[in-house]
C-alpha cells in the first residue's frame, strides 16, 4: 500500500496529490480525525513534510545506480583525484611532500617504506592491502599520510602529491581507503585493539542488520560519540530537552578532563556497534576528519543521517543524499534536526526505504574486494603519471616479507 503510493509519486511526481494521502497511509492511526482536523492538520503537515518528500522522490527519480563490477563505482574518484596531476608528477613534487608522510616504493613487486612510521599500526593497515595485490601492481612511489588531516591546502596553489584517508573539496590530497579497513582505527574500550577488520564488521552487522525488523528498532534517533567537533552538540542537546525523540550524549575522550569536555554531562558508556542496530535513527558527524562510523552504521539497515558534506572518504560519492542516507547541514539547530525527526517518523515506509538502500549500496559496494580493487587502480593510474622510474631508494626496508 505504503509503497505503491511511494512509487505513484516518484513516477508523476504529483506531488500535491500524493502528499494529500501521504500523511494518512504512513501512519493508520492518523487516518481517524475528523474531517476538520484533516484540513488542518493534514494542511500544515504536508507543506512541511512536502519539502522532503520532494527532495526525496527528485533524488530517486535522478539516481542512476553505478555499475559495481570492478570498483568502477569509484571510477571517477581516483579521475579526479588525479586531474591536477595530468602533466605529470616528477621526483622533486615527492621529495617535497616527503616531510608530510611516510615514502614509499614498490619495486618489481616488493613494497619498501620508510623505516619508521609515525603511525605503525595504520602502516600495517595500509600494507595489508597492498601486499595483497602486490603480484599485480607496477612500479611506484608515493608519500603517504598517516595522519586524520589532510595536508595540501589549495589555497598554497600548487598541487603536491600526497595519499591521504581522507579530505575536502578544498586539498589536492589524493584519497585511499582507510587504514580502518584492517587496522589502526580508533581504539575504544569496546575494541580496544582499534576498529578495523571491515570484513568482520561486515559479517556480523550485515546479519544484524538483516535479522532486525524494521518495526522493532527502538523510533528514536541514536549517536555516541566523542566531543570532537561541536557541529556534534545541537543534537546532544535535543537529547536532553526531548529524550523520547533523540538518545544523544557523548562518550570521554583521551582529554576528557572534566564534564565540561562533555557538554555539561557526565560522560556516557562508548556502545557497540551492534547496540547501534537497535535504533531506528542513526546520526553520523565528521570527527577530527571523515569519520569511520559512517560505513558501519548503513549495515545496520538503520537510517543514516549524515551531517555536513563536506569531509569524504574514497567511498563517499557514489552514496546519494535521499537516496542512501539523509543529508543535515553541518549548521544545523535543534529546531531543523527537530523537524527531521518528526518527518522521519512520519513517514515510515518511505525512510525504511532509504535505510534498505543505504545497506545495499554499502553492503554491494564496500566489500573487501572493492577495498583492494580500488587501491590497484589507484597505484596503476597514478604510477602512470610518474615522470621517472623509481629505482630502490636504500634509505628505504623492505616490507614484503617481514
Ligand atoms: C487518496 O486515496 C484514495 C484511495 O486510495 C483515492 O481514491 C484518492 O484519489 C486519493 N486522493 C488523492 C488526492 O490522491
Ligand atoms: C475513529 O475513532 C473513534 C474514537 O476513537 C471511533 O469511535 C471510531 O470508530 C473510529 N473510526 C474508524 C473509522 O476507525
Ligand atoms: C542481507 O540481505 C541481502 C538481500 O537479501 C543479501 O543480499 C545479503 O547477502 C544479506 N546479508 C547478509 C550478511 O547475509
Amino acid at each position: 500500500m505504503i509503497s505503491d503510493c511511494f512509487i505513484i509519486f516518484l513516477i508523476f511526481i504529483s506531488f500535491s496529490s500524493a502528499f494529500e494521502n501521504n500523511t494518512c497511509s504512513k501512519q493508520n492511526g492518523d487516518c481517524n480525525i475528523t474531517a476538520q482536523k484533516i484540513n488542518k492538520y493534514s494542511k500544515e503537515t504536508n507543506s512541511k513534510y512536502h519539502k522532503y518528500l520532494k527532495l526525496i522522490a527528485e533524488a530517486n527519480e535522478k539516481y542512476v545506480p553505478c555499475d559495481n563490477t570492478k570498483c568502477s563505482c569509484y571510477t571517477s574518484v581516483i579521475k579526479s583525484d588525479l586531474e591536477p596531476f595530468k602533466n605529470g608528477i616528477t621526483k622533486k613534487m615527492l621529495a617535497d611532500v616527503q616531510s608530510k608522510g611516510t615514502k614509499y616504493q614498490i619495486i618489481k613487486h616488493q613494497l619498501y617504506r620508510d623505516e619508521t612510521c609515525m603511525f605503525p599500526a595504520r602502516c600495517l593497515g595500509v600494507e595489508h592491502f597492498l601486499i595483497e595485490s602486490l603480484h599485480n601492481l607496477p612500479d611506484a612511489e608515493f608519500v603517504l599520510n598517516t595522519r586524520d588531516w589532510p595536508q595540501i591546502h589549495k589555497r598554497q596553489g600548487t598541487a603536491l602529491p600526497i595519499f591521504s584517508f581522507s579530505k575536502t573539496n578544498d586539498y589536492f590530497d589524493i584519497m585511499y581507503p582507510a587504514w580502518a579497513f584492517w587496522e589502526g582505527g580508533p581504539a575504544i574500550s569496546l575494541y580496544p585493539r582499534g576498529i578495523g577488520r571491515w570484513d568482520v564488521h561486515r559479517r556480523t552487522l550485515g546479519a544484524l542488520g538483516n535479522s532486525t525488523a524494521w518495526s522493532e528498532k527502538i523510533p528514536k534517533a541514536f549517536f555516541r560519540g566523542s566531543r570532537t567537533s561541536s557541529e556534534r552538540d545541537p543534537l546532544i542537546l535535543l537529547s536532553r530537552d526531548h529524550p523520547e525523540l533523540v538518545d544523544a550524549a557523548y562518550t570521554k575522550n583521551q582529554a576528557w578532563k572534566s564534564d565540561a569536555d562533555t557538554l555539561q554531562a557526565p560522560p556516557a558508556k562508548e556502545v557497540s556497534f551492534e547496540e547501534h542496530c537497535k535504533y531506528k535513527y542513526l546520526f553520523n558527524f565528521r570527527g577530527v576528519a571523515a569519520s569511520f562510523r559512517f560505513k558501519h552504521m548503513f549495515l545496520c539497515k538503520s537510517l543514516v543521517f549524515h551531517v555536513g558534506d563536506e569531509w569524504l572518504e574514497f567511498f563517499y560519492r557514489p552514496l546519494v543524499p535521499w537516496v542512501h542516507y539523509i543529508p543535515v547541514d553541518s549548521n544545523a539547530d535543534k529546531k531543523t534536526i527537530r523537524e527531521l525527526l518528526e518527518f522521519v517518523k512520519n513517514n515510515d515506509e518511505v525512510v525504511r526505504e532509504i535505510a534498505e538502500n543505504g545497506y545495499n549500496f554499502i553492503w554491494n559496494n564496500l566489500k573487501m574486494a572493492d577495498v583492494r580493487c580500488y587501491w590497484k587502480r589507484l597505484i596503476k593510474k597514478y604510477a602512470k603519471l610518474l615522470t621517472f622510474k623509481p629505482t630502490v631508494d636504500k634509505k628505504l626496508k623492505l616490507i614484503k616479507g617481514y
